[in-house]
């Protein structure tokens, strides 16, 4: 704490909870776009906030994504999370295994001793495939309990950046700039003013199932992101952003 003094970083906190409206902003040192070890700082403060709230039976549903991916890396044992289970927010998104929501719900609890269930739905579902797939018992069941989840977690992208990794062809990368789309998360992609103008089609929890009582914990760093935390925060403002001070300094110069 007193090192964030020093740099500033406190400041910076408490002027993003204010320009953002997000209860709580944690800024680490660093910019991700420049520095890979900026993504193991915001892993750790993000996995130390998630292990400070997390109580026995809680489901806790997660992303994708690489700093997702780091924040997992960072989770560690407590007896009091054997009971805890990590789901998969969402289906898949068109990621690298690596990066998939699964894999990573599955890394978080390993490594924070707690238990997992995994939600097998193909990438770019057809319409009929999804009315489908929903009726399955074995996926209802998992929905079930994707939804109840109690706290989620979650990445923010650059629209571009994402629609170009996940070689989306719908929609095309062309649509997406054209609707001015400068941000992504959990498959939603968002304007600048946050309202969403178009949404992956997978199952699993949808934006407007984030209410007030699930805690939604979004980590996103490096300059590069900055519109991007800005608008989806606009949809919907996290209960907590964990960010570092490039993307922190790009927002205040937004
Ligand atoms: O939805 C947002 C993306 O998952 C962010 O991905 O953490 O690899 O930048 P990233």
């Amino acid at each position: 704490e007193m090192m964030k003094e020093l740099l500033g970083l406190s400041s910076l906190e408490k002027e993003l909870e204010q320009r953002l409206g997000v209860p709580k902003v944690i800024v680490v040192s660093g910019d991700s776009d420049e520095n890979d070890w900026v993504k193991h700082e915001l892993g750790q403060a993000t996995s130390l906030e998630l292990s400070s709230r997390l109580k026995p039976k809680d489901v806790v549903a997660v992303m994708g994504g690489t700093t997702l991916a780091a924040v997992a890396r960072m989770m560690t044992a407590d007896a009091k999370n054997r009971e805890v289970v990590f789901v998969p927010a969402r289906g898949g998104l068109g990621e690298k295994v690596e990066n998939q929501a699964n894999t990573i719900s599955a890394e978080f609890a390993s490594r924070a001793g707690a238990q997992y269930r995994l939600l097998h739905v193909p990438d770019q579902l057809s319409e009929e495939a999804y009315s489908s797939l929903i009726l399955e018992p074995s996926v209802q069941e998992i929905l079930t309990i994707i939804k109840s989840a109690s706290v989620v977690i979650h990445g923010i992208g650059d629209a571009e950046t994402m629609a170009t990794r996940r070689n989306s062809k719908v929609p095309s990368l062309q649509k997406l700039i054209d609707n001015h789309a400068v941000g992504e998360a959990f498959g939603y992609y968002f304007d600048e003013n946050g309202k969403s103008i178009y949404k992956q089609r997978t199952i699993g929890l949808q934006l407007d199932e984030l209410d007030q009582d699930k805690y939604v914990i979004s980590v996103a760093g490096g300059h590069s992101k900055a519109k991007a935390i800005a608008a989806y925060v606009k949809n919907r403002p996290s209960d907590v952003l964990v960010t570092d001070e490039g993307a922190a300094r790009s927002l205040l110069d937004l």
